[in-house]
């Protein structure tokens, strides 16, 4: 065939329109023809033809999804017609009134419902004008949203031209986009290998996708999308949900396969109860049913309030809830020694995942909820919160249950090491008061280890507690007399069945600590964890010193209470001992590094010798950015408050802190402060959590909630007080009550528990 412009342009063209029907029938109907072979015969075809005829390359041309260079940032547009969201609701008697009020606007017409599955996705709004696929606009705040045509047009099952011989002057179709549970589970795999932070759930990771500015990346995030709704239409006239539940498949849109329609209530709320039983195996994630009355003159006639349309609701399902037999209570102990109740359970399913233990938070609870072994307890999985024993099945009590007693089942005594136990009203807690609890020292072993502190990969879980079992490390700086030969041999295993770490897992170790000796300075200050030092407090002491004994001494943060109207605690220079005199046998160590945490510790008498440095001037105070001055002429500080700086020098002049110091300077270490070395301190900062705003809710376990702010903050999100329609997540901790949670169901806000949070994070 002589190769001529027509010639080309025809072949080019039922390539396209080949590869346009395969797309549709392996992606979005799931009913491929022809193996993957013959499919990349054809692409490779397509491609190599266009690249000798650039010329005739169209936008369309399924070659065309991943195209140009990444974007600076997404423009915002204006929608031709506002994204709704809907009202949401949980209970029956809302769904009846919903009914009742649809029955009654509709004056004597019968409605007809449409019951889809709420995708948990990210909503977004496809503009095909003449049948082309022109513009991909997110929600946004409902007016206007982001352009993000680039990256949806890498989406496989998005057809960049509808299958229609006329196609309508203008059809916006409006969805979901999402990850599959299978294709999250996989990129998260990927990230994990390639040492990224996982995702905390599919939603995230999709709203992630969508918000990454080079498409290339986008190209390679499995994400899908499912059609719902209509925006702007002209050419077609659309009578009905149904009508266009159908467009859509004949457009080659992918809609959700499952669907139910009725006319009265009973018929409905049948439906939501038939969804929910079946969802759980769909291949996405789906979190209530959306009921919409179906003729679209109805929806006229039943109107709209401010920010939802009246014809529709969305039910959301009650967190999932399961049965199962409370085995046995243990306990954990924490890094400050706090010791937490933790429910073992006979295994159950529950929302996807067996569930083995849930956290009883601490002895009121448990005496609150009337807790006892061998009773059967109701679990709830609330969104992704940490499963939690919800209450007791009385019905179910064994006869010879047996009150739950926190000192008595633990005889007393701490459940690591036999040492003492106090109980501590300021945390509602019991807490081991042996500062050389094993528990604790590994605790504080992989707190000094974090990624946001001296980031000692792999020295966590088992390779700490070995290392404190075996007697190798008995406080945190003792890493750093670590040596290869005592690594290598290092048994994770038992005596019977033996693990050894290994020399390259040993060298690799080594490394890391060595790496950590040079870290900045806020690194430090964060590993070393002191009471009242968070991420960011720990940022910003790092960033106005020069080194650990100038923050020891300090001028700034003596400065800030002065000029804050605090007290200023004595400092202490670190005297000059020679380092000998450091308790040296290894039942001493340990002892001296955290004694701090006890209460009252004798204060080192003031080394005359060394001059304390003078206070920082408010002036100066101010030109760091850590004091304000407020109207009526008083001081404030600002991003480290008079309770850190206290504690910071009381932990410095405290015999620990010196011993700390002096025991730093004999390892030759010496971390650097200052602005320059600030940045690289805040180690896991970044923008992964820009656009964001979170509110904090409940006790986290393992931080308080300013160094939680701080963290959301460093990686660029907000943080705010209450929950509203801008609150992204509700990150809910342990004893949450029920106000924020209720308002953020409300508003459609997402609740993450700790676990997600920290995943969030990337901890
Ligand atoms: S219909 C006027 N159908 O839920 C609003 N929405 O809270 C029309 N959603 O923003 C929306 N699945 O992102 C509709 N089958 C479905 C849905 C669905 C998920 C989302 C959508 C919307 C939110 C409402």
């Amino acid at each position: 065939m002589m190769e001529n412009k027509d010639n080309v342009a025809g072949r080019l063209e039922w390539l396209r329109g080949e590869i346009r029907r395969h797309d549709r029938l392996y992606y979005v109907e799931a009913k491929p023809e022809i193996s993957d072979f013959e499919y990349d015969g054809l692409y490779r075809e397509l491609r190599e033809l266009e690249k000798a005829h650039p010329e005739l390359v169209t936008e369309d041309s399924p070659t065309q999804r991943v195209a140009g260079e990444p974007l600076d940032a997404f423009k915002t547009v204006q929608h031709s017609i506002p994204m709704m969201s809907l009202d949401n609701t949980y209970d029956a008697d809302d769904l009846r009134r919903f009914h009742d009020y649809v029955v009654k606007g509709l004056a004597g017409k019968k409605p007809l419902y449409v019951i889809e599955p709420k995708i948990d996705g990210v909503s977004i709004s496809l503009r095909y004008e003449n049948g082309v696929l022109v513009q991909a606009l997110t929600r946004g705040n409902g007016k206007q949203g982001d352009d993000v045509t680039a990256n949806i047009r890498t989406i496989p099952s998005v057809p960049l031209r509808l299958f229609v011989d006329s196609p309508p002057e203008v059809f916006e179709a409006r969805g979901e986009v999402f990850m599959s549970k299978s294709g999250f589970l996989k990129l998260n795999g990927l990230r994990i290998a390639r040492g990224e932070d996982e995702f905390a759930n599919a939603r995230n990771a999709t709203a992630g996708s969508l918000k990454q500015l080079d498409p290339r990346q986008v190209a390679e995030r499995p994400l899908d999308i499912l059609f719902y709704a209509q925006g702007d239409v002209s050419g077609i006239d659309l009578k009905s949900q149904l009508d266009l539940l159908d467009l859509f498949d004949s457009y080659g849109l992918k809609r959700q396969a499952w669907y139910r329609t009725a006319e009265t209530y009973d018929e409905l709320l049948a439906a939501i109860q038939d969804l929910n039983t079946v969802r759980n195996s769909f291949p996405y994630d789906t979190d209530g049913a959306v009921i919409k009355v179906n003729d679209f003159a109805q929806r006229e006639q039943l109107g709209m309030t401010a920010h939802a349309p009246s014809w529709a609701k969305a039910y959301k399902y009650a967190p999932e809830q399961a049965e199962t037999i409370l085995k046995t209570i243990t306990i954990q102990v924490g890094r400050t020694g706090v010791l937490t109740p933790v429910a073992e359970l006979e295994p159950v399913a529950l929302a996807g995942s067996t569930i083995a233990r849930a956290t009883l938070h601490n002895e009121d609870e448990i005496r609150r909820k009337d807790i006892r072994i061998g009773d059967t307890v109701v679990i709830e999985k609330a969104g992704e919160v940490i499963p939690a024993v919800v209450s007791v099945v009385m019905s179910k009590r064994p006869a010879d249950s047996v009150e739950f007693d926190f000192v008595s089942h633990i005889d007393n005594k701490c459940p690591s090491c036999g040492g003492k136990i106090e109980r501590d009203s300021q945390f509602v807690a019991w807490r081991c008061m042996n500062i050389q609890c094993p528990a604790q020292v590994v605790r504080r072993l992989e707190y000094f280890a974090a990624r946001n502190a001296l980031d000692l990969e792999s020295l966590g879980g088992v390779v700490a507690e070995s290392l404190v079992e075996r007697g190798l490390v008995a406080e945190p700086l003792d890493v750093f007399e670590l040596r290869q030969d005592q690594l290598a041999v290092l048994n994770l295993g038992t005596d019977e069945s033996p693990r050894m770490f290994g020399a390259k897992n040993a060298a690799k170790l080594l490394a890391a600590i060595e790496r950590a000796r040079t870290k900045p300075l806020a690194s430090w200050l964060q590993a070393l964890g002191i009471p009242d030092v968070g991420a960011a407090t720990a940022y910003h002491i790092g960033r106005v010193h020069k080194n650990i004994r100038e923050v020891a001494t300090s001028g700034v943060l003596r400065g800030l209470l002065a000029a804050s109207g605090n007290p200023v605690p004595e400092v202490q220079a670190v005297k000059d001992k020679p380092v000998e005199d450091k308790p040296k046998p290894k039942e001493q160590k340990g002892q001296v590094l955290f004694d701090f945490f006890l209460e009252e510790q004798p204060k080192p008498t003031a080394t005359k010798e060394l001059p304390t440095p003078e206070m920082t001037t408010p002036t100066k105070l101010v030109e760091l950015g850590l004091l304000k001055r407020r109207n009526d002429g008083e001081y404030v500080t600002t991003s480290i408050g008079p309770k850190t700086a206290t504690s910071v020098l009381d932990f410095f002049a405290s015999q620990i802190g010196q011993d700390i110091l002096r025991r730093m300077e004999a390892l030759g270490i010496d971390p650097q402060g200052g602005e320059d070395n600030a940045t690289e301190a805040e180690g896991t900062t970044g923008n992964s959590l820009a656009g964001k705003t979170f509110v904090l809710t409940g006790t986290l376990a393992s931080m308080d909630r300013d160094t939680a702010s701080a963290k959301i903050r460093a990686l660029g999100g907000n943080v705010a007080s209450s929950v509203s329609r801008n609150t992204t997540f509700l990150v809910a901790g342990a004893n949450t009550g029920a106000k924020k949670t209720e308002r953020a169901a409300e508003l459609g806000v997402q609740v993450i528990d700790e676990e997600a949070f920290l995943a969030m994070l990337g901890n």
